[in-house]
């Protein structure tokens, strides 16, 4: 008796794919990210180098430039780094930056955010800044890639290697390394409370535990998909940071599913995309907690309505409870109750798996879409 055995199975520790297993590998790669840098509820970053504190305290204006999946880590950091900092926060793609002449400053901090740390736009873009006399930190996970060794600074996120070429563990790494950023930026700066910090450190410590749980929706999506499998058309609403997380449901599909996903600010709906919507067009909601601001939630309730109305198939991903959500959703997927700033962690869960179901549905290769690269090192 012979069992089958190859090596590329095998590194997928009986996972069907490799972005099957770094899904499930989120919990582990959060504590790994987090691990030594919540020190007594303050957060230690000693790898900031050169970026001490009076560095820092000094900086008026942050640019975070990425490509694909960090640049839409970038984003959702936006949020919470102008929250506790109070310092405002750009975010660029790597080849925008590159090709017009940005307005930098010798206050102006770029912070790149790369998986990889070779991406040729993202690299040349730190070295431009570099050359402008801009200070530089990169968020990378991998270690010593050229990115961070051509900056002052570094992040690493500790995820682990991630070879689907569609990225998931590191997306979720990348927030976390900027949100820690963040929280130390707002204590060196004296702009966050240390009831805030400490209340924040809290959460973060609690996300792995919670990232477990909402991975326990995985048949709900596998079942929601397999009924998807010949969707033409996916789109993605959310507000505030549920914003980005929209934008990342909608490349996680079109990357490896090859379906027409396209991911708007809910608050745009009038101003153009409601037009889209037809008799059945399925549409994601990422729905923001109903504690974190009563009027943004009432929101997007009235949004789902406006497209119910015309005949959308909603399905909402929520906080669990979120009574006010069901009358009006076909499908509900539910995530653990979190902070406002530490449901998009959660909230982008459903999505990777709904992409993931999707593509297997259809047999196609998730690992390795047609086209794509994991890392684009040529210009
Ligand atoms: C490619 C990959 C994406 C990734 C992007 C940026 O497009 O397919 O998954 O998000 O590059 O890569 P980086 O290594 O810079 O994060």
């Amino acid at each position: 008796f012979e069992v089958a055995w190859d090596a590329s199975s095998a590194d997928k520790g009986g996972w069907s794919s490799f972005m099957a297993k770094e899904i499930a590998e989120q919990p582990d790669a959060i504590a790994n990210t987090l691990r030594g840098r919540i020190v007594e509820g303050a957060v230690e970053i000693p790898e900031l180098g050169s970026l001490g504190p009076d560095i820092l305290k000094d900086i008026d204006r942050i640019v975070i430039i990425a490509c694909g999946t960090a640049a839409y880590a970038a984003s959702t950091a936006k949020y919470a780094i102008e929250a506790w900092a109070r310092v405002p926060v750009d975010v660029e793609l790597s080849h925008e930056f590159r090709y017009r002449t940005p307005v930098l400053s010798a206050r102006t901090l770029l912070i790149s955010v790369s998986q990889s740390g070779e991406t040729m736009d993202t690299l040349m873009a730190v070295k431009y800044a570099r050359d402008a006399g801009v200070k530089t930190l990169s968020v990378c996970n991998t270690q010593s890639a050229t990115i961070p060794r051509e900056s002052d600074g570094v992040i690493y996120t500790h995820a682990g290697p991630e070879v689907a070429v569609a990225s998931t563990k590191a997306f979720v790494a990348q927030i976390v390394a900027l949100y820690l950023f963040g929280l130390h930026l707002g204590t060196v700066r004296g702009t966050l409370s240390t009831e805030g910090l400490h209340d924040m450190t809290r959460q973060l410590l609690a996300l792995p535990e919670k990232l477990a749980e909402v991975l326990e929706v995985t048949d709900t999506v596998r079942q929601l998909a397999h009924w998807m499998a010949d969707t033409r058309s996916v789109l993605f609403l959310g507000r505030h940071v549920g914003y980005p997380i929209a934008l990342e449901g909608a490349l996680k599909l079109k990357e490896i599913s090859y379906i027409h996903a396209e991911g708007f600010a809910a608050g745009e709906l009038k101003h153009g995309p409601i037009a889209l919507i037809e008799p059945g067009q399925p549409v994601f909601v990422v729905v923001p907690s109903p504690r974190s601001s009563a009027e943004l939630h009432s929101k997007i309730v009235s949004n789902i309505q406006e497209i119910r109305a015309r005949g959308a198939r909603v399905i909402a991903i929520a906080e669990k409870g979120d009574a006010a959500v069901l009358p009006f959703a076909d499908e509900v997927i539910p995530v653990p109750l979190a902070e406002p700033l530490i449901q998009p962690l959660l909230s982008v869960v459903p999505l990777q798996l709904f992409a993931l179901e999707l593509s297997t549905a259809k047999g196609l290769d998730v690992d390795q879409p047609r086209n794509l690269a994991k890392s684009v090192t040529v210009e």
